[in-house]
């Protein structure tokens, strides 16, 4: 499995299995089926409900802890210093383990708490609780801010990324202070499955419409986790790693970056 180089020192899988809106009955069996699939990276959160089901489901694929990189995020409702601390108790209790990534899940900039969440995640990973620490939807001048008031560099940040909004500032914000990007919703609800640099690779290396824009991702030098239910797509997502798009190809697909979100805008969304 391709890596992703952390700024601690710790790598991350460069593809994974996101876990948002996976019920949570049928999340142990998933991520256990994920798991005996090769998938090395879980990506949970508090919000999501079913952390309960990302512990058993590992406990379940019966493979040592140190194989499968677990996520999960703090939620907004629980930014702060000593609501984090007591958020993080709660999630591990749920998973049943300590994660090996906790993530501010927004920033929330209205409530004024991510500098303050933030130290109490340098506290945890201080004490050896959480491998890394880092951030979600982060902006650039959210980033500049918690690094500048507090000299800890998160490892990377989860943002909203597919071929219709490419991120390209904030990408380049990433590299220049040594920060991972990881991707989210990086299928981009298919709208870009037609498009003609998709499917002209597509048929060019025999793969599909998702193949190629995971394989996008990866080619960006990003960490992705996609979201499957279905077994077949499970395994279709994973297998990425048996072709590559040519510069050319690159090119075109960053054709497709039209600026638009299909998520909320970090400025305001609490
Ligand atoms: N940090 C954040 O704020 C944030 C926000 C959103 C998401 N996330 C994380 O990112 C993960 C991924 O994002 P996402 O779940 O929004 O979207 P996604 O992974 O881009 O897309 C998931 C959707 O695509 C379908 N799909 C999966 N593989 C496919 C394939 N090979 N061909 C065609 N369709 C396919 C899935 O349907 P089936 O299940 O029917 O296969 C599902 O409807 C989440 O699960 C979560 O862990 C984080």
């Amino acid at each position: 499995m391709t890596v992703v180089k952390l700024n601690d020192g710790n790598r991350i899988p460069a593809l994974g299995l996101g876990i948002w809106q996976i019920p949570a009955d049928q999340t142990g069996r998933i991520v256990s089926l994920a798991i005996g699939m090769g998938y090395g990276l879980i990506d949970g959160a508090a919000i999501y409900g079913n952390e309960v089901g990302l512990g058993q489901g590992l406990r379940d694929a019966a493979v040592p802890r140190e194989q499968v990189f677990v996520t999960t995020k703090i939620w907004n409702d629980r930014q702060g210093h000593d609501e984090t601390l007591r958020a993080f108790d709660e999630s591990v209790a749920r998973l049943g383990l300590e994660p090996d990534l906790l993530l501010i899940h927004w920033p929330c900039p209205d409530k004024g708490l991510y500098l303050d969440t933030w130290r109490a995640m340098i506290r945890l990973r201080e004490e050896g609780r959480v491998r890394s620490i880092g951030v979600s939807n982060f902006m650039g001048d959210h980033l500049e801010r918690l690094i500048g008031d507090t000299g800890v560099t998160p490892v990377l940040n989860q943002i909203e990324l597919h071929p219709g909004f490419q991120q390209v500032e904030l990408r380049a914000l990433h590299d220049r202070l040594g920060i991972a990007t990881q991707c989210w919703t990086p299928l981009g609800k298919g709208q870009a499955f037609d498009a003609a640099p998709v499917q002209a690779i597509a048929n060019r290396s025999g793969k599909t419409p998702a193949q190629v824009i995971l394989r996008w991702h990866v080619q960006l030098g990003c960490s992705v986790i996609p979201r499957s239910t279905h077994e077949g797509r499970l395994a279709q997502n994973m297998d990425v790693f048996d072709f590559s798009l040519t510069e050319d190809e690159m090119a075109a697909m960053a054709t497709l970056d039209n600026g638009t979100r299909l998520g909320p805008d970090p400025r305001v969304f609490s």
